[in-house]
């Protein structure tokens, strides 16, 4: 048996003594997502968690996606194996920033991003995904000013797509997908012609111009399986192509540019899993007063199907 077939084991073991869960985002390593009980996108990941009746929730994935676990099930213990595992575009918005942007907004509806802190979700009134941000915005009323925090391509996006014309968006972004140019997808066209181009709207606004279908991950995938398309140029993180090509089998893709892979989500490894669930650290957890404000904000994001 391989070192790794034996560390495997080994997970799966204290997976079970610990009644223990294993949740994966799609852009983790393919080693990672397949020691998953559950593989899929921030929004199947929150609701995983606030179901669950496991003891113990191993999150692979980012900081903010661990606290969402936590904020949604506090009776669990989350597990989150690197804590370092932080997301960039999560850390462009700050309690404090946000507040003294809400006081010049006084009327505003702040819609947050799941990737965002647990102290910023708690000064917001709902969040979004890539999943549900049209649905979500399209939910409140048409004439509500609206402050979307921090994307700012995927607040752009579900402006043009709303049609609404009153949304401020924050100036943040997703350090890996700004990285991919117009320039990276034109020349993956030319090089793959017949292939279908998927966006994720965490793209440039000039990249989401190039896409056939704008969706996020779970979004892709199931376009995908479902398209007569045979070839399809991916236009997100890397770690995607292991689940295509898992639901996929005689499809082709082709990540847009080299360039798309985010550190954070590659920290968490198997060996990290384990030690985890051996050691029951690092622990995410949020304190009383904010977790319930920031689970308002969750929870109206969930009851919008
Ligand atoms: P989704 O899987 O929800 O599209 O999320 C993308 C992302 O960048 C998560 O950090
Ligand atoms: Fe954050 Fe972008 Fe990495 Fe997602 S892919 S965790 S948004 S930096």
């Amino acid at each position: 048996m391989s070192d790794q077939e034996q560390l495997v084991n080994e997970i799966k073991r204290l997976k079970q003594e610990r009644e223990a869960i294993i949740l994966s985002h799609v852009y983790q390593r393919p080693e990672v997502q397949d020691i998953a009980d559950f593989v899929g996108d921030s929004l199947e990941l929150s609701r995983r968690a606030a179901t669950t009746d496991a003891r113990v929730i191993v999150f692979c994935g980012v900081h903010f996606m661990a606290e969402s676990a936590f904020i949604l099930s506090p009776d669990k213990t989350v597990l989150l194996p690197d804590v370092n595992a932080g997301c960039p575009m999560a850390d462009m918005v700050d309690a404090v920033a946000l507040e003294r942007k809400k006081m010049t907004m006084p009327e505003a509806v702040v819609v947050c991003y799941v990737n965002t802190s647990a102290e910023v979700k708690a000064l917001c009134d709902i969040a979004c995904t890539s999943a549900n941000a049209v649905k979500v915005v399209n939910s409140l009323p048409a004439d509500t000013p609206i402050l979307f925090v921090p994307d700012k391509n995927l607040g752009n996006y579900v402006a043009k797509q709303s049609g609404r014309t009153n949304i401020t968006v924050w100036e943040g972004y997703c350090n890996t997908h700004q990285r991919l140019t117009k320039e990276d997808v034109l020349a993956a066209r030319e090089k793959h012609p017949r292939a279908l181009v998927l966006v994720h709207p965490e793209c440039r606004p000039e990249v989401v111009e190039l896409a056939d279908v704008v969706a996020s991950t779970t979004g892709m995938l199931r376009y995908a399986e479902a398209s007569d398309g045979k070839e399809f140029i991916v236009c997100t993180e890397q770690g995607i192509l292991h689940q295509f090509h898992k639901r996929c089998p005689g499809k082709s893709f082709y990540l847009a540019s080299e360039k798309l892979v985010c550190p954070n989500m590659k920290k968490t490894t198997l060996e990290k899993v384990h030690r985890a669930l051996l050691t029951m650290t690092p622990q995410i957890t949020v304190p009383e007063q904010v977790r319930q404000a920031a689970l308002k904000t969750l929870d109206r994001m969930l009851a919008i199907q």
